[in-house]
């Protein structure tokens, strides 16, 4: 197989040197972990992270696990708490993603949490993710490695024959022994709460914290995407997508779209060229930086002094559709 699809490569130390020279450069990586291939880039670089959105074809900002390979590093981007302490010891490596507070100004992209202040983390069990990651220097953002509306890939033939294009390298490290997504608990709040069913059962982290867990209702919303749903089916597991989550990030003051002046008390978040606005998600009309730039700068712009923020029109294509879809609910009416 390594040889019918030009960018795929077999584990060797001379693939991971040259696979980290591509996360380094803010390009993308796939790359074999024990549950499903993900589809890797530099987790502190924003415009990487958008380039997997865009990869993806996805039309939704949902938040993406950040991967690393030893857990002496995860403190300095997020808060371990004593559960999560507990947790890593008896699961990680392995599939289990909990959802901590991100520590402010950690320097992971704001997009890889979808603005929220949790951040999903994991160490995965699989010998190349860790020697990519560990290379690399840096925590790697990676979902699944497959396009919106495709069933995960369980191998580095199904990733290429998804986003063959998209990806500079694939790292072919044979068949994902799990084959399905890791269980993704949130411990971000007081009671840990199962938001996606994986790997590591329900009764596995009662046993392990002695204490009971929530797990989330079934719940696909009809809006979540095709992806979501599919994955959903093929794997037997059905989760909560965060996107649709209220407690997604919405600013605090509210947010207006398809304007093209500030009206009085408002500030102007322009895209393309924009006189007045205070900040240009992209002054070239650029939609991937548009998407790396659009938490980080309503964020700034989130800020009692203005009476709202107006948005500048953003086009409807590529990933202008999940930037859309991100301030159309950050404008929806609030209860
Ligand atoms: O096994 C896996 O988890 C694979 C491999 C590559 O690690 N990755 C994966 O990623 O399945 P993805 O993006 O397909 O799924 C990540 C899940 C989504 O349900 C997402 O909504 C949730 O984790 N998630 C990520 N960050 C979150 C956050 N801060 N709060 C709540 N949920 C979050
Ligand atoms: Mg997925």
């Amino acid at each position: 197989m390594s040889n019918q699809y030009s960018n795929v490569m077999l584990a060797s130390f001379q693939a991971i040197v040259q696979a980290k020279g591509v996360i380094r450069n803010g390009k993308l990586v796939a790359f074999p972990t024990e549950t499903v291939y993900g589809l890797g880039a530099d987790a502190t670089n924003d415009v990487a992270v958008a380039s997997i959105f865009e990869a993806k074809g996805r039309p939704q900002f949902n938040p993406l696990i950040v991967h690393f390979s030893n857990y002496s590093d995860i403190s300095e981007y997020a808060e371990m708490s004593r559960y999560a302490t507990t947790l890593s010891r008896s699961f990680w490596p392995g599939p289990l993603t909990m959802i901590l507070k991100r520590k402010p100004d950690c320097g992971l992209s704001h997009l890889v949490s979808a603005g929220l202040d949790t951040v999903a983390v994991r160490i995965p069990d699989n010998h190349m993710a860790r020697a990519l990651i560990d290379a690399s220097g840096v925590p790697i953002a990676a979902p699944s490695a497959n396009k919106s509306g495709h069933i995960s890939p369980t191998t580095a033939e199904h990733v290429a024959k998804s986003l063959g294009d998209k990806v500079e390298i694939i790292l072919d490290g044979g068949e994902c022994e799990v084959g399905i997504e890791s269980t993704v608990l949130d411990l971000s709040s007081d009671v840990p709460t199962i938001l996606r069913p994986g790997a590591i059962t329900a009764s596995q982290i009662e046993d392990a914290l002695m204490r009971p867990i929530e797990v989330h209702s079934v719940n696909i919303p009809m809006s979540a995407g095709v992806n979501d749903y599919a994955d959903a089916c093929k794997n037997k597991v059905v989760y909560k997508s965060p996107g649709q989550l209220t407690s997604h990030y919405a600013p605090s003051i509210p947010l207006r779209m398809n304007a093209t002046v500030a009206k009085e008390g408002e500030v102007l978040l322009g895209f393309g060229s924009a006189e007045n606005a205070t900040l240009n998600l992209s002054y070239r009309g650029d939609l991937s930086e548009a998407a790396a730039n659009l938490f980080a700068m309503l964020h700034i712009l989130d800020d009692k002094k203005y009476k709202g923020i107006a948005v500048m029109s953003i086009p409807e294509t590529g990933l202008g559709m999940a930037i859309n879809d991100r301030l159309h609910r950050a404008s929806a009416p609030r209860k």
